[in-house]
């Protein structure tokens, strides 16, 4: 598989991804950011992530693929594959189809993150600074030499949430 996915996640102060099934927090802005970037592009997510989503639904103007071993299983607009080996020929088959070029977004959840990193080459990180109760965590980039940070905006406010949005590429 090619490395030139992108991950793209809302982390806390310890990386913390998820609690329960569900997302840390949310705030509008980085949703509407999340929609604005991943918008007529290809999302890669477990089928943990997909059962998060707004009434199970796939996100709209997006290439939704959803991965589980469930042979059976149904994601309402959504490509359903049953393992990684899948992945790079329906990823091939998807880009050769489409007129525009399409991005290919990690975009959930931890198990999926870790298994997927070695074939990113990019990462939006969402930084929100406060540690919350959680079960699910991607890898702190912050602390791998293979990644460094090539931007990094202002910090944001919203409600009584401090964030900024922190940019990675691998440089090994
Ligand atoms: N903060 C954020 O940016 C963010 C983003 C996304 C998600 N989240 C949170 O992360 C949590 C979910 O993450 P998670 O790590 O528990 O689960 P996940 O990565 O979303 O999904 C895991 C599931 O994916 C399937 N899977 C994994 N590897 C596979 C493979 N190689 N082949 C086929 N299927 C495979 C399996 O489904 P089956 O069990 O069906 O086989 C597995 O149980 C939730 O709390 C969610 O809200 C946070």
């Amino acid at each position: 598989m090619d490395r030139n996915m992108i991950l793209i996640f809302a982390v806390d102060n310890n990386w913390n991804i998820g609690y329960d099934g569900d997302l840390l927090y949310k705030i509008s802005e980085d949703l509407k950011r999340f929609r604005m970037i991943t918008e007529g592009n290809i999302i890669v997510m477990g089928r943990r992530t997909f059962e998060a989503l707004p009434d199970k639904k796939a996100l709209p103007n997006r290439t939704n693929i959803v991965l589980t071993k469930d042979k059976d299983y149904k994601a309402e607009g959504s490509i359903v594959i049953n393992s990684l080996e899948e992945l790079s020929p329906l990823l091939e088959k998807l880009k050769a189809s489409s007129n525009k070029e399409m991005e290919v977004f990690v975009i959930g959840g931890g198990n999926i993150a870790r298994q997927l990193i070695d074939y990113c080459d990019r990462a939006y990180i969402t930084k929100v600074f406060k540690s919350f109760p959680a079960d699910t965590l991607i890898p702190n980039l912050d602390l791998d030499e293979n990644w460094q940070i090539i931007n990094e905006s202002e910090v944001f406010t919203e409600g009584d949430m401090l964030f900024k949005y922190v940019d990675y590429v691998r440089v090994d």
